[in-house]
Order: C-alpha cells, then structure tokens, then sequence
C-alpha cells in the first residue's frame, strides 16, 4: 500500500462540489427532507438519533457510487482513489474540528474503535515500565458502557487504577461536575500516585448531559494529568468540537450519529505532542508504523466506502440554514421545547438545565409507571416500541437512600432534522395512557 498522495481531488464517486461557500439561493424544503429520510420507517415515532444516528437518501447514493467504483475496477480504485478519498475527508474533518495538521485527523471505524487505540496505549505505558503499577486512570461514573469495559481490559489488566468521577443526576449546574472531577483527581494522586489518563466524555449517554470538557482539560492540566482522552461520541453536529479551544490530547466523534454518515466512521484526533508519544490501531496491517492516520486508512480488505462519503454530508447540510451550525441550533432548541412540553404533561422535569443539553434531552417519567431496575428500562422500552411504536432509550435512577417520592425512570428524546412534532405527541400519549391504564413495569413479563 503506497502511503498517503497527496490532494489530488478527482473523486468520482462523488459530486464534491461543497456549496459551504456559494451564497444559498433557496434552503431545503419539508419536502426534500422527507423524501431523503423516506428509507425511515414511517410508522414509528423515531425519537432516539443518539443511538444509532441517520443518513439522508443522497449521501446513501454517493456511498452506493463508491461502492461500485470499488467493485467496477478494484486494483484502479485500491491504487488510485481509496488513499486520496480519504485524505480528502480527513482535511475535511481537520477544518470542521479545528485542528492544526491533517496528521492530527485519523479516521477509524467508530468510538470503541478509537478508545481501544488510546487504552492500548495506556496499557503499553504499564507493561513497558512507564508507569508504575497503581498509577491512575481516572473516568466518569456516566462512561460509556464499552469505554469502561476497554479501560478494564487494557489499563486494570496491566496494573492501572481506575478511578471513577461519581456524578449527581439530576444535575444543576456544571459546579457539581467540576467539584467531583477535582475530588477524583486528589485521590488519584494520593500516595504519590499519578493520574496517566483523564478520560473525559463530551456528552454523556445515559444520562445525558454535556460535560463542561474545556473546563476539566484545563484542571487535568494544572494538576499534572499526563493525557486527557474525550469520548466525544456524539458531539460531531451536535456541540461545539474544536481542538484547539478543547486542549485534549485525545479527542474522538462518530460521524455517524450528528453528522448523517452512514455507519461507520469516527475521527480520532491526535494533538502533535513533543513526547512522540505513539498510537497504533489495534487490527493490525502492513501500514504498521506508519503513523497511525495511515495505519486506519487500510486495516485490511473491507467496505471504506463510509470514510469517502464526507463531501457527499457537507454538500447535504449546507442546503439546510446555516449549514451544520444552523441545523445544531435548531435541534437544541426544538429538543428542548419538545422536553419540557413532555415534562409538563406527565408532571416531571428535565434532568438538567437546556444549556447543558445539546440536541438530547433527559426527561423524568411519571413515577407510577414503577422503574425499578434496569431490566423495566428495557422492558418498557420494547413496550414503548412494540406496542406504540415509539423508539425511546429510558434510564433507570436508583432512589437515593432516604428519597421518598423520586424519580427512577428518565427518557433520552433526541431531535434531527426529519422529526416532527407527532413523534414527540404520540410518545407522550403513549405514556399518558400507561398512566390513565394503571400499567407498571411489574406487569410486563421478563
Ligand atoms: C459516550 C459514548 N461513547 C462511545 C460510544 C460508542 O459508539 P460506537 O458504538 O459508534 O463505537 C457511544 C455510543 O452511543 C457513546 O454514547
């Protein structure tokens, strides 16, 4: 595999023309947008984007022609446009991010993908001597499920100290997450101990909140934390992203939950750091040692044809007002209109302030409907999905020790561009006639 050509732009297999500069005539119509979802289920009210994301009809077609231009002539494609398409979608990245250098851009499958890059790392610094057994990593009690197994499997396994940052919720204000972050910190270093890793989420999953990232970089920096790695997971479209404001070491997004990419692509960003500290992508292939932007770029035989598809997903958000930025603003305000529309209905709250939303929401759930473990979030939810067809991650909220009358159960809506506000009407008279049918999760069968 010859290393990275440089810009040589001729990629066929889309249009490539980015309207991002070229004054808008005319903006996207209700129409056009329906008919670029049209491949979604129309009967479900489809109200969880954070889990698995969508992709619009045209960027489908552009991934279809990749695709071909693969299968049509496979040795012209591997030599002449798999290595330029994608460069040419790592700079894309590098502009929308805010990052210095290409270099710093890798594109990877997806966020456990890019995690297990950096934890693989962190264990090296372990079995190689760098670190002294008990040495800290340090995370959020909310981590991503996969994340928290990968720092089991890589940092406890090779003699880390994991510390988790326990966190409030429902949460107020930003204060709380700062206050647990520094506590967590003191005990990491205690015994003269050091804090290696900082893995710090962007936004939460469940629950889901917006961390204050800039905030806690800057703090992991003034008490000498080694590296700081964000699971950004789902901040790309969907928060504010720049590298350079952020300060992390480590920074991954998927592109496909916010930016309408089909599955699956992530970037992982690498800060240029004078320790050379070096990252390997774990599949390991003969681009091995040649940085790992170019290790991701061939991790073997398979469909890249998700990695090639960037240009196709600007050309699509910059029909809409303001481009990625215009669709951010209006899914932050609409999810959290929709939120405290449900909120008042069923008589709860929002699980934190709309500043520290995106374009999700988590919203308490009457207390009747008796959440009581994890196992009734899943079970009301494929009850939700089932027999009101309504697609709804739920949380559970263990009561506190002398609570009375609290909140366990919590709902995620997620607001794209294709919702309407029936999605949001029909979830909530869904509950509602849980509620008036004297339903509780107890009833549903295991
Ligand atoms: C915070 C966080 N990290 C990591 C992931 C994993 O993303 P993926 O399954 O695309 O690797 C998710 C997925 O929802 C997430 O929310």
């Amino acid at each position: 595999m010859a290393s990275s050509p440089d810009h040589n732009h001729t990629l066929n297999g889309d249009s490539n023309t980015h309207a991002s500069k070229k004054p808008k005539l005319s903006f996207i119509t209700p129409s056009e947008i329906a008919a670029e979802f049209s491949h979604h289920d129309p009967t479900v009210a489809r109200i969880n984007n954070g889990s698995f994301g969508s992709c619009p009809d045209s960027v489908l077609q552009a991934q279809r022609r990749w695709q071909l231009k693969y299968l049509s002539q496979p040795d012209h494609f591997y030599f002449n446009h798999l290595q330029a398409g994608i460069l040419h979608s790592r700079t894309l990245i590098r502009d929308l991010i805010n990052a210095d250098h290409v270099d710093e851009v890798s594109i990877v499958d997806n966020a456990t993908t890019a995690a297990a890059i950096v934890l693989q790392q962190a264990a090296w610094g372990f079995s190689e001597s760098k670190f002294e057994q008990g040495d800290a990593v340090v995370m959020l009690h909310y981590a991503y499920g996969a994340v928290k197994k990968s720092i089991e499997a890589y940092v406890t396994r090779a003699g880390g100290h994991v510390i988790e940052v326990p966190l409030p919720f429902p949460l107020n204000s930003n204060d709380e997450i700062v206050t647990e972050f520094k506590k967590a910190l003191e005990k990491g270093k205690a015994n003269g101990r050091r804090v290696r890793l900082a893995v710090i989420d962007h936004i939460t999953s469940m629950p889901c909140v917006v961390i204050p990232v800039k905030e806690l970089v800057k703090i992991c920096r003034e008490e000498g934390v080694d590296q700081v790695f964000v699971d950004a997971a789902h901040s790309i479209g969907c928060t504010e992203v720049d590298m350079k404001d952020i300060g992390a070491d480590y920074y991954t997004s998927n592109l496909h939950k916010w930016l309408f990419c089909p599955p699956s692509i992530a970037f992982l960003y690498c800060r240029k750091s004078p320790k050379g500290v070096e990252l390997h992508h774990p599949v390991v292939s003969h681009e091995y040692g040649n940085g790992l932007a170019i290790e991701s770029a061939w991790i073997g035989t398979r469909d890249y044809s998700p990695q090639l598809v960037v240009p196709a997903v600007l050309d699509f958000v910059n029909r809409f007002e303001g481009g990625i930025e215009g669709i951010k603003k209006r899914n932050h305000e609409t999810v959290v209109e929709m939120g405290q529309m449900l909120a008042k209905a069923w008589g709860t709250h929002l699980g934190c302030p709309p500043e520290m939303c995106a374009s999700m929401v988590m919203i308490g759930l009457p207390a009747c409907l008796g959440i009581s473990s994890e196992k009734d979030t899943l079970k009301l939810r494929t009850h939700l999905r089932e027999k009101f067809a309504v697609e709804v991650p739920i949380y559970f909220r263990p009561p506190k020790n002398g609570e009375v009358e609290s909140l366990t159960g919590y709902c995620r809506i997620s607001h794209q561009v294709y919702n309407k506000v029936d999605d949001y009407y029909k979830f909530r008279d869904a509950i509602n006639q849980l509620v008036s049918d004297g339903f509780t999760c107890a009833l549903l069968s295991n």
